[in-house]
């Protein structure tokens, strides 16, 4: 596996297997790689020649009080990892050669509908971050496909949208959330938890287990979500949110709507978890 930081070595190699009528998927990622990442990238082999995994903890998408400097950075076991799944060149570009004029530049992608609500609206300016490094990293890498995880739920409909707005020419694939045996969705952040705190993590998914077969049955949806909310807080996490939206478009569910997704965000400790859960009514 290459692994580079340069972007001409990124683009001479994809020129040559493009060259060759051969096809490329991407899978963008912050590093410190779990089952989840791995999984998008054993989706990519299948579904690709080759397969292009960046790793790059962008300082864009974080807030200033948050985890930028402390988030985890494992190179070498992610090189271990990305290899054993099949990656053929990694891109690991530093905030200089990402940012040149540093993150003041003057060109930014903004989907501002789908951004600022749900974690838009407690973290400002980070789907701002993340829009704007996926559309660098698609134009840097090029590829003909690029894999999200449903763990993400927001971030995967705020990329599909700007594909659809700005005409990028990249497929963008959803792969399902990847969940530890308790059903805590994996997150690179669940280091942050102790193991009292990993032991009520947990609580998380049932509460929207519960609140989907609530609404599914033909439960009223504020209440639902009432009885989501004090349920996280006798377990221990202090919710942030928790909503019901039309799937596609993240808008507030109306009677018409069959295809919903709970989505929720939760403080625990350290850390903040998110989850979500698409289901029908
Ligand atoms: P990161 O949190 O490292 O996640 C990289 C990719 O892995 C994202 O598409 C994310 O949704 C997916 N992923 C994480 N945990 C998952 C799980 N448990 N199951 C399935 N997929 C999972 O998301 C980012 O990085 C960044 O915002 C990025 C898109 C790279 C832009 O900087």
């Amino acid at each position: 596996m290459l692994t580079t930081a340069k972007v001409e070595e990124i683009r001479a190699r994809i020129k040559c297997w493009r060259s060759q009528g051969e096809s490329v998927a991407f899978v963008p990622t912050m590093g410190n790689l779990h089952q989840g990442h791995i999984t998008l990238v054993k989706e990519a082999k299948q579904r690709a020649d080759h397969v292009v995994v960046s790793i790059f903890v962008n300082p864009l998408q974080f807030g200033q009080n948050e985890d930028l400097d402390g988030y985890p950075r494992t190179l070498e076991a992610d090189q271990a990892k990305l290899v054993d799944a099949g990656c053929e060149m990694l891109f690991v570009p530093t905030p200089e050669i990402i940012y040149p004029k540093g993150l003041e530049q003057q060109t930014f992608v903004e989907v501002p509908g789908i951004s600022n609500q749900l974690c838009g609206a407690t973290r400002p300016g980070h789907f701002r971050g993340v829009a704007t490094v996926v559309c660098k990293l698609f134009n840097i890498v090029q590829p003909d496909m690029a894999l999200f995880g449903r763990k993400d739920y927001q971030q995967l409909q705020v990329i599909r949208t700007m594909v659809e707005d700005l005409s990028l020419p990249v497929e963008v694939i959803g792969v399902d959330t990847v969940r530890e045996a308790t059903g805590l969705a994996m997150s690179s952040r669940n280091g942050y938890l102790t193991a009292d705190e990993k032991a009520k993590a947990p609580a998380l998914k049932q509460a929207l287990d519960a609140l989907a077969q609530h609404i599914s049955a033909g439960g009223n949806v504020d209440n639902a979500i009432s009885e989501c909310k004090a349920s996280l807080t006798a377990a221990g996490l202090t919710p942030d949110y928790i909503e019901v939206r039309e799937a596609s478009t993240l808008a507030p569910v109306t009677d018409a709507d069959h295809a919903l997704v709970v989505l929720a965000a939760a403080y625990l400790g350290k850390a903040r978890l998110i989850d979500n859960l698409p289901f029908n009514r």
